[in-house]
């Protein structure tokens, strides 16, 4: 976790001590400390909390300790929880735009679409219920005039969503710049979703069986 945040910053998706990480640890969850610079965090400085939002160690747990319960809770499908300010995807959670399946790979996150939730003040219930809102059948989600959320059943899987969001977010915004883009129609994403259901897309190149290319048996 200590690595994925530092590296969460080093590749700019994140800056300072915005953004948290959560990771399911059995009926309880570990989560980053709130405000305390990814550089100084250590392995120990990390709360490990139970769902009803009690919690033990050193440290305060992030602000956003309810959104990360919260969608822990709902979504068992996933492990990790990442939020970061990534600076593209919050410029688009500015003006509370969703992205549309202008570009195939907002498919990445599960969907024709990459919705962005509702405003509420940073560590409340109503920020939590309108995450969890906007995720619906997603594995990402843009916070309006915030940030973005991406999940996934590792730390190296949710890390990688939150770069795709990044990249898919300062696309969209520079293709804005010639007028709103054309859409894919939804029979072509459905193609593309099932595609990358199918290959587990851009995720698992080492894996056995994940990608539709012949492979030649092993002698
Ligand atoms: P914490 O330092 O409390 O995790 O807050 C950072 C943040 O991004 C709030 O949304």
């Amino acid at each position: 976790m200590v690595r994925t945040c530092r590296e969460m910053n080093a590749t700019g998706i994140n800056q300072g001590t915005a953004g948290n990480l959560s990771v399911r640890l059995g009926d309880r969850f570990l989560i980053t400390p709130s405000s305390l610079p990814y550089d100084r965090m250590q392995p120990e400085d990390l709360v490990e909390m139970a769902f009803d939002g009690t919690y033990v160690g050193n440290r305060r747990p992030s602000s956003e300790w309810r959104f990360h319960r919260d969608i822990l809770k709902a979504r068992t499908d996933i492990d990790v929880v990442l939020h970061c300010h990534s600076v593209y995807a919050t410029t688009l959670a500015c003006h509370h735009k969703t992205i549309p399946s202008f570009h195939y790979m907002t498919g990445v996150a599960g969907g024709t679409t990459i919705r962005c939730a509702k405003y509420a003040t940073f560590g409340t219930q109503a920020l939590s219920d309108y995450a969890i809102e906007a995720l619906e059948g997603r594995l990402a989600c843009l916070l309006g005039q915030h940030g973005q959320i991406s999940l996934g059943k590792t730390l190296e899987s949710a890390l990688w969503l939150a770069n795709e969001v990044e990249t898919i977010s300062r696309l969209y915004v520079q293709a804005l710049t010639l007028g709103e883009p054309p859409v894919l129609p939804d029979d072509e994403m459905e193609r593309v979703l099932e595609q990358m259901r199918r290959m587990s897309y851009g995720q698992a190149p080492d894996l056995d069986g994940v990608n539709d290319v012949a492979r030649p048996k092993a002698s």
